[in-house]
């Protein structure tokens, strides 16, 4: 193996960049040439691809986004559509790739393994909803940014005596809700992994307030509904003085944490270890604070699991 190239798939995460950095310096390092794709797949398609160097990549572990670009792509998943890739990397001499992405990316990744380029995929998501892995890469970012903004809610609505809704991205998955509500001493965290009752959690604000709490904080996950729709809902069963917010894609952007980068780079390093093994169709990730990878057909019929033992403390320290 000669030449390898990187992609970025997906929503973007910080600490993206980081991954590519370090996937590029240590091919680089082995001896490999490095090209990078533009665009993810709809990029490798359209061949936009170009070689890179370790001057590519520098300056780059502290940014946000991903210089590679991102996007969805749909119609890698058929056949044509791979094809067309792969005409690409013959072109360029690519022999196996690097892609950084939610394991919605992976399948791709497993496709052109199947076709013999050898892929090996990395946890890119703030969504933290990739099973085999205990983080994602931007996961602890997003985190970051929404108890920064969850903060900030706080203090205007302890100066109104207000129940503040906060929706907060992770698609279906509820560990940005879970993780960020517990670190801003959320009075709830709504996931779509638990039932709630809409009643409880109302005589819980209600007696919040009564105790001499100043405000109300229910940290939202995305997958269960809108910030408005949950305020409408919590109005039926008690009379506040509510607001909803929504935090949205501001939550993918900002500097990489400290956890993001070096997670980061610890995976883009063990990406490239396997493909010098002559490894393919892995998914690489963080589990009990060791780097394992899986295969992917085995990551398809996985769930990822959060850690639901936040989840209930929360209900405990938020009386
Ligand atoms: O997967 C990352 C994510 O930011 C999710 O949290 C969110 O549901 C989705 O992407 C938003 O997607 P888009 O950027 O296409 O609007």
């Amino acid at each position: 193996m000669k030449r390898i190239g990187i992609l970025t798939s997906g929503g973007d995460a910080p600490g993206m960049n980081a991954a590519v950095r370090a996937v590029a310096r240590k091919a680089l390092d082995s001896g490999l040439e490095v090209f990078g794709i533009n665009y993810g797949y709809a990029g490798l398609v359209a061949g936009d691809i170009f070689q890179m160097t370790s001057a590519t990549v520098a300056d780059k572990i502290n940014r946000g986004g991903t210089f590679l670009y991102s996007a969805r792509y749909p119609e890698f998943a058929q056949v044509e559509g791979q094809l067309k890739g792969i005409e690409q990397l013959e072109k360029f001499g690519i022999e196996a790739l690097v892609v950084i992405g939610g394991d919605g990316s992976y399948h791709g990744a497993l496709r052109l393994t199947e076709h013999g380029y050898n892929a090996i995929g990395l946890p890119g998501t703030i969504d933290n909803d990739v099973p085999y892995t205990d983080f994602t890469i931007g996961f602890d970012s997003a985190c970051r940014t929404a108890i920064d903004a969850i903060d900030k809610i706080r203090d205007t609505a302890s100066s109104h005596q207000r129940v503040f809704i906060v929706n907060v991205m992770g698609r279906n998955c509820g560990d940005i809700a879970m993780w960020a509500g517990v670190a801003s001493g959320a009075d709830a965290i709504v996931i779509p992994e638990r039932d709630y009752d809409m009643q409880e959690i109302a005589d819980n604000l209600k007696q919040g307030l009564a105790n001499g709490k100043s405000h109300g904080i229910v940290v939202l996950a995305e997958g269960v509904m809108s910030a408005e729709k949950f305020k409408d809902e919590l109005l039926k069963y008690g009379d506040f003085d509510a607001r909803a917010n929504t935090l949205g894609h501001m939550m993918r952007g900002g500097s990489p944490t400290t956890q993001d980068r070096v997670l980061a780079t610890k995976l883009g390093v063990h990406a490239v270890e396997l493909l010098l093994d002559g490894k393919g169709g892995l998914a690489v990730g963080i589990e009990n604070n060791k780097i394992t990878s899986h295969s992917m057909l085995e990551l398809f019929e996985e769930k990822h699991h959060g850690d639901m033992s936040l989840y209930d403390m929360n209900k405990v320290l938020a009386k």
